[in-house]
């Protein structure tokens, strides 16, 4: 089946986050998600419950928690047991449960920046410390900095560790032995892994995602793993989420804390969409998955022929884009982002929000039809053109 993701879709009048925050005219590439309408299956799963009409209270069938089985044995290679899987109403409401449960205030969490933004503000919010272990940008990429983790790891406040797998906003995929080494390092310290797979579907054509929790019985015992089609299918609207937690102690303690943050039961249209989403999206996301990537080349090329002062972080994963601006007149991302926003209309995300080292960065969303890419590359030339 074809599906037409050149298609530009309207999204005024339906309080699109990323196109509200937006001056008449812009160009959006910023918040993650996708400009793209979800998988067929998903709007006919959607459709029918609303055709419906009754609204009323949910509980979760035991279809949605084989659909999560079966994709992740499909795909990913990877047995998930039943009672491993509870419903969550969002990746980021079950980590903050997650960090209220296992660790108490003052205690400190580590991250691994440049990562996403919000995983400081569910650190901070919760009263608990940001632990940085800032990776190691080196010849244009990055990787783990393992000396600098089993320090932080050492520190007796340090209780919990929140791994983005795949990394947002680098777009790497870490590999088997990075994988394992942090599921050592964090149960020799009794770190516990937050293990956070959003994005693990959106990876180039060919490239595969590992699981944490698949890696070693060390990392499966020790981890929490946050699973949602949101990113995969854009459907983060709908609040559907999964977490995955293979040790029974650790997840009976999980659970309860899921109920008592009152964010264990879905709304009428989350579990049949993820339902579809994973029994029947599977052709859709491939397709998306070719798209993106020819979207990424496109980038790639017009950045080299318009724009060789900046360079883009070779990626293997997710729509977002990582632009190295250091070699820009002004590479401070604070002024950059503003003054492309100001000039063009074109809305980037500024690195320093995924932490200072991410300060001369800017994050591109390509997840949108090809003509608002080469718009957004066309206003981004024009933005940079004195710089
Ligand atoms: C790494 C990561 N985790 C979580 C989220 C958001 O998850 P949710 O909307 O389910 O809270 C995002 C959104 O961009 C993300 O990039």
């Amino acid at each position: 089946m074809n599906y037409d993701f050149d298609e530009k879709i309207d999204r005024s009048r339906t309080n699109a986050l990323k196109w509200e925050l937006l001056p008449a005219g812009g160009n959006p590439m910023w918040v993650a998600d996708m400009d793209f309408a979800t998988a067929p299956a998903i709007r006919e799963a959607v459709e029918k419950r609303a055709a419906h009409g009754v609204f009323g209270y949910s509980v979760i069938p035991k279809e949605w928690k084989q659909s999560y089985q079966l994709w992740w044995k499909n795909r990913y290679d990877f047995e998930m047991s039943r009672e491993w899987l509870a419903f969550a109403t969002g990746v980021i409401p079950a980590i903050s449960t997650a960090i209220r449960k296992f660790t108490t205030p003052a205690e400190k969490i580590i991250i691994q920046t440049p990562v996403y933004n919000i995983f400081f503000n569910c650190i901070a919010n919760n009263g608990r410390q940001v632990w940085e272990n800032e990776l190691i940008y080196e010849n244009g990429t990055y990787r783990m900095d393992f000396d600098d983790l089993e320090k932080k790891m050492s520190d007796p406040l340090c209780t919990m560790m929140l791994l983005c797998n795949p990394h947002n906003p680098t777009g790497n995929l870490w590999s088997r032995e990075e994988l394992e080494q942090v599921g050592e390092l964090a149960a020799k310290h009794h770190v516990l892994v937050v293990s956070d797979e959003i994005h693990c579907d959106l990876t180039d054509p060919g490239k595969r995602y590992i699981p944490f929790a698949s890696v070693s019985d060390t990392c499966r015992n020790n981890s929490i793993t946050t699973l949602a089609p949101s990113k995969s299918f854009n459907v983060a609207g709908l609040g559907t989420a999964c977490v995955c937690v293979p040790e029974q102690g650790l997840r009976e303690r999980m659970k309860r804390a899921l109920n008592t943050d009152e964010i264990a039961e879905p709304n009428a249209f989350a579990v049949d969409a993820a339902i579809a989403a994973y029994t029947r999206g599977g052709e859709w996301l491939d397709a998306l998955r070719e798209y993106l990537f020819e979207n990424k080349k496109i980038v790639k090329a017009f950045l080299q022929n318009n724009l060789p002062q900046l360079s883009i972080v070779p990626s293997e994963a997710t729509y977002l884009l990582w632009l190295d601006c250091s070699n820009l007149e002004e590479s401070d991302s604070e002024v950059l982002q503003q003054r492309i926003l100001d000039k063009t209309g074109l809305r980037l995300n500024a690195g320093y929000t995924y932490g200072e080292c991410g300060r001369p960065f800017l994050r591109m969303n390509i997840a949108c039809p090809r003509e608002q890419v080469v718009d957004g590359l066309n206003r981004l030339k024009e933005a940079l053109a004195d710089l």
